[in-house]
């Protein structure tokens, strides 16, 4: 299916973050679905999100190493050649402390760096996923109000049963409804 011309064509570049969440299982089908679309999809985890879900199923779907460490390849300045090479960053899923890390510009570590080098030239998507307190707390909601003042996107949390077993509203954003959505801007553009 990737040997279509034309899927290649519209194909485009897509920069999936991810960061410490249960739900970054997820991030692979979001992936898969991409990749079978015809877009070049690169992934990138921070340290906790590999704790989460192993690099082999992402790079299996992606065809691409998942980026994790900010000083593996000093032939080149990785964050900023990846933030110039997407066409849409996703943040997918968002943690509570990475969310905080981009609100106060800290760039210690690759997917935080990203978000300072794109600075909002091309579309950065967040979706977060969290218990609910953590959702509600001011220092959560007043980083995600900051974040979507400078231009950040904030994707909607879905109603559920989450992995704490409490029903609340922070769950992730399913990959087909993001899947629509990219779909959608970049037929919009
Ligand atoms: C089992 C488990 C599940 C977790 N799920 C979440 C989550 O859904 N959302 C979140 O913000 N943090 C969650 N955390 C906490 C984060 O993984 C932790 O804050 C981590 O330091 C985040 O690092 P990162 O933002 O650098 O990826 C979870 C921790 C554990 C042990």
């Amino acid at each position: 299916m990737l040997k279509d011309d034309n899927q290649k064509k519209d194909g485009k570049h897509i920069l999936i973050c991810l960061s410490g969440s249960i739900s970054a299982y997820k991030a692979a089908s979001l992936a898969s679905a991409l990749v079978q679309e015809g877009h070049e999809v690169q992934c990138v985890a921070t340290e906790s999100a590999l704790q989460f879900i192993g690099p082999a199923a992402l790079e299996g779907i992606t065809r691409k190493p998942v980026k994790t460490e900010m000083f593996a390849n000093s032939s080149e300045i990785e964050h900023i050649e990846l933030a110039k090479w997407a066409d849409i960053i996703l943040l997918y899923p968002a943690s509570a402390a990475t969310i905080a890390r981009l609100r106060m510009g800290l760039a210690e570590d690759l997917v935080s760096a990203i978000f300072l080098a794109n600075n909002f030239q091309v579309p950065y998507w967040i979706a977060t996923a969290m218990n609910n307190q953590m959702l509600e707390n001011p220092a959560t909601r007043e980083n995600l109000s900051i974040l979507s003042g400078w231009g950040a996107r904030l994707l909607e949390t879905e109603p559920g049963l989450l992995a704490c077993g409490e029903i609340g509203t922070g769950r992730l954003m399913e990959p087909e409804i993001v899947q629509a959505m990219i779909g959608e801007y970049f037929q919009e553009l």
